[in-house]
């Protein structure tokens, strides 16, 4: 890995992302000794609810023969007497080996990592990323269709406020996916993220109507609507619902076309649509365990040398 922190997935390059993926597969394959990390302290610092990015990094952390170090819920922790993300984070650094952030703020994590010098992995920073799971979703991915070459990926919800979609756009293009991007229009993606898409040389479409694009899907990324990120309850109210499949939406799609949300759902997906052989969002849940575990060891090997 050339990198300390992991912020964006636009700072990614794709050798760190096939040395993390390439790692993780090795993990799955001979998991490694349990004493491997024994003396290294993971410190989960949680600003906003999570179950699978808190579980999976705890879970990793311990499979490594470490041990997690977890801040609580935010209302228990000092910020409620005013402390600043800025001093937290400088005082778990003492506590800690490496430290996961997860923040309602756009940026915090990027803020966060200026202050400290032992690995800073952004979990989630409001609207803004989610890298490590893109790294999952990615891991997933390429164990479902062989390769992460030539792929044509569709992804739908909420594009405008969805960070995985965020972070997962900048990873596909690294790869040279084909990218079709089906939202209704107040909800596609933000003016920056097009840009710097664009930029890259991404093969992008946007779309309102995913019946344009499922028969030529190779995985098709639905994602929730991020109710707690609208300034207006109303505009959640009338778009809610309109971007759901069920198993007959599935009909039209290819046999292969792999079903992937990075969870939790709310009524996106129908349950009918789980017994296909097109979901594969549990299988993505359980992927965070290898593919975090795969981070966490390159990162605080590199952190002992
Ligand atoms: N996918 C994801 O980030 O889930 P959590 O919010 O439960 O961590």
């Amino acid at each position: 890995m050339s990198h300390d922190h992991v912020i964006s997935a636009k700072s990614l390059s794709r050798a760190d992302i096939e040395t993390v993926l390439d790692r993780a597969a090795e993990i799955d394959r001979t998991p490694p000794d349990r004493d491997r990390h024994a003396d290294d302290l993971l410190a989960l610092c949680f600003f906003e609810p999570s179950t699978r990015t808190h579980m999976s990094f705890e879970t990793a952390i311990k499979r490594l023969g470490g041990d997690a170090l977890d801040m609580g819920p935010v209302e228990s922790s000092s910020a409620t007497k005013g402390e600043s993300l800025a001093d937290t984070v400088r005082v778990v650094e003492g506590y800690a080996d490496a430290l996961v952030l997860r923040h309602p703020s756009e940026g915090a994590a990027q803020m966060a990592s200026e202050f400290v010098d032992i690995p800073l992995i952004n979990a989630g920073d409001g609207a803004g990323q989610h890298p490590t799971q893109t790294l999952l979703d990615l891991y997933t991915m390429r164990e479902a269709a062989g390769s992460l070459s030539d792929l044509t990926v569709g992804i739908m919800g909420d594009l405008k406020y969805g960070r995985t979609v965020h972070s997962l756009a900048y990873a596909l293009t690294k790869f040279d996916a084909r990218q079709h991007f089906v939202s209704p229009e107040s909800l596609s993606l933000p003016r920056s993220v097009r840009y710097d898409l664009h930029e890259s040389g991404a093969r992008l479409k946007e779309h309102t109507d995913l019946d344009a694009v499922i028969e030529e899907l190779d995985v098709l990324y639905v994602t929730r609507i991020q109710r707690e990120r609208f300034p207006d309850e109303n505009e959640y109210r009338q778009i809610a619902g309109e971007y759901r499949i069920d198993a007959a939406t599935l009909e039209d799609a290819r046999e292969e076309c792999v079903v992937m949300h990075p969870l939790p759902r709310v009524d996106e997906i129908a349950p009918d649509v789980d017994a296909t052989q097109h979901a594969h969002y549990f299988e993505q849940a359980h992927n965070a365990v290898p593919v975090r575990m795969a981070l966490l060891d390159l990162l605080l090997a590199e952190d002992d040398r």
